[in-house]
């Protein structure tokens, strides 16, 4: 996909029914985060999360989507300790789960846990910009990649999980224009979630596109109910539903509306009209003017 320049299209999960309608919804990939640790389970931030809990909601999102590519995420203290736990611990996702990769926060600090990783024959997607687990370092959740300073250490640390075998990297909460610097200087697919839409493909918390989770939604990501509702309103109906598809199949519900919602994100993202400056982070000029005076900077490819 890279290769053809089609987007990738990557949705979270944690659930079965969710995975399930991701799945038939026609999703690329899904990521069980260990966000699932607050939008399912509760917690404030995602640090409390277990690798029990990840494991049994990474085991429920293969039951409800058996074809689909599968991320599980690595909670804090999973693999912080040493290349061996974190083996041991992704290989748990695997074996485990079903998983396909697993995915793991940090840059050149965690080089040596992607090699032994990969060297078990996992794949791992590695993740960073703004990394949920080690915010309070960043002083909480806060855009990344506007200072040359910044720009600069994370492409190096993109370089770095490139140079350990990383197969993907994501870029959280970053302008546009430095996010696809750091792919440029890349050959592995550089997906983004909150970083703009000049990348290989979008990531997007199934319960933000649905308007699930009350607490908090950043304003990079984009509930699809309100297109959707409109569009399904006048489609859905009930005891016709039963005749048409059969009991077991029936349209009427809360899932119809669900799959619409993440088909709608799909189209979006593989015509790049989504995210639009709308939902990226923008930089301003004299900014922008710093940040292309770094010598990784490439001016065209
Ligand atoms: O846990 C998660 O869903 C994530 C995304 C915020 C990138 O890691």
């Amino acid at each position: 996909m890279l290769t053809d320049g089609e987007p990738i299209t990557w949705i979270t999960a944690y659930n079965y029914s969710l995975a399930k309608s991701a799945e038939l919804a026609k999703i690329d990939m899904i990521l069980v985060g260990d966000s699932g640790g607050m939008v399912e389970l509760g917690y404030k931030t995602t640090n409390p999360v277990t690798m029990d809990e990840m494991i049994q909601m990474s085991k429920a999102a293969r039951n409800g989507a058996p074809d689909t590519f599968i991320v599980g995420d690595m909670p804090q203290g999973s693999y912080e300790i040493s290349d061996e736990i974190a083996v041991q611990n992704a290989l748990r996702f695997v074996k485990e789960a079903g998983c396909d990769a697993i995915k793991l926060e940090g840059g050149n600090r965690v080089s040596s846990r992607v090699k032994a990783i990969t060297n078990a024959g996992i794949l791992v997607v590695g993740h960073l910009g703004l990394t949920p687990q080690s915010s309070t370092s960043f002083g909480g959740y806060r855009v990344q990649g506007k200072t040359i300073q910044s720009f600069e250490e994370t492409l190096i640390d993109s370089m770095a999980l490139e140079n350990a075998g990383v197969c993907m990297l994501l870029l959280e909460a970053m302008p546009e224009q430095p996010a696809e610097q750091i792919a440029k200087n890349l050959d592995i697919p550089v997906l983004g979630i909150g970083a703009g839409k000049k990348l290989a493909g979008q990531l997007i918390i199934a319960h933000d596109l649905l308007g699930l989770y009350l607490e908090f939604r950043p304003w990079f990501a984009k509930c699809y109910i309100p297109q959707v509702i409109t569009k399904y309103i006048n489609e859905i109906s009930s005891i016709e539903d039963v005749k048409k598809f059969g009991i077991d199949t029936r349209m009427d519900g809360l899932n119809s509306i669900i799959i619409e919602a993440i088909k709608e994100y799909i189209v979006e993202v593989k015509n790049k009209v989504f995210p639009n400056k709308e939902y990226s982070y923008s930089i301003n000029e004299d900014d922008l003017k710093k940040l292309m005076k770094s010598k990784y900077w490439i001016k065209s490819k």
